[in-house]
């Protein structure tokens, strides 16, 4: 962090905190938690979209920016808030389509998910074009939210090349919301993973 820089200013810790790490080391205490202000976003979806209210705002702000930056060029909402018996579904499903090693690399086990905060989403473009694929780096919503997410207090956080610290192959389209401070500083220093800069331990592999 630079000297002015706070890295104590927020917990990592409390669920109800907006900088709230979780991965593999790191599960939501409790595990079972639910945010208390959930909203739902009012952007364009695949799948309705709920956030927590400061997550949502900037979602607003952030898609309506791109839109204006890019011409007039669209993303939506794929997956935001996920609940611990949703995450319990989705990654039962991946568990039947790639066993339990292969789903382990792209979702995370329930009670254990970002999106069980309220302060993540899976973004992609409209229409649709590499939807929760590696490729959607590629398009110019990946690009742009990989350049310019950082100012509305995201932060892209399963980058490329980062499995062995995060636990998760490169998703160019999952977005957590961290607030314009953090994301700032994060940008500014160039360091790409949360675990990083408040010096966690990577979280390649479950404990148990
Ligand atoms: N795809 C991310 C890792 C999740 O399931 O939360
Ligand atoms: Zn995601």
């Amino acid at each position: 962090p630079t000297p002015t820089f706070d890295a104590g200013a927020q917990s990592i810790d409390d669920p109800n905190s907006f900088w709230v790490i979780a991965d593999k080391l790191r599960p939501l205490n409790p595990v079972d938690w639910e945010p208390p202000d959930l909203v739902e976003v009012p952007v364009a979806y695949a799948n309705q979209p709920f956030l927590r209210q400061e997550a949502s705002d900037a979602v607003v702000a952030m898609f309506a920016a791109f839109t204006s930056e890019s011409g007039g060029l669209q993303m939506q909402s794929q997956s935001a808030y996920r609940s611990y018996s949703t995450q319990e579904g989705v990654y039962a499903g991946w568990v039947s389509s790639l066993g339990q090693a292969g789903a382990d690399l792209t979702s995370a086990r329930p009670g254990y998910s970002e999106h069980q905060t309220g302060l993540s989403i899976d973004v992609s473009a409209s229409p649709g074009n590499c939807t929760l694929q590696q490729c959607f780096a590629d398009t110019s919503q990946g690009q742009w939210l990989a350049s310019e997410a950082w100012r509305f207090g995201f932060v892209l956080r399963y980058p490329n090349g980062k499995s062995d610290v995060t636990g998760y192959e490169f998703e160019p389209w999952h977005m957590r919301y961290v607030g314009a401070e953090l994301a700032t500083e994060l940008h500014t220093t160039g360091v790409q993973t949360l675990e990083e800069f408040f010096g966690l331990p990577a979280a390649p592999d479950y404990a148990g």
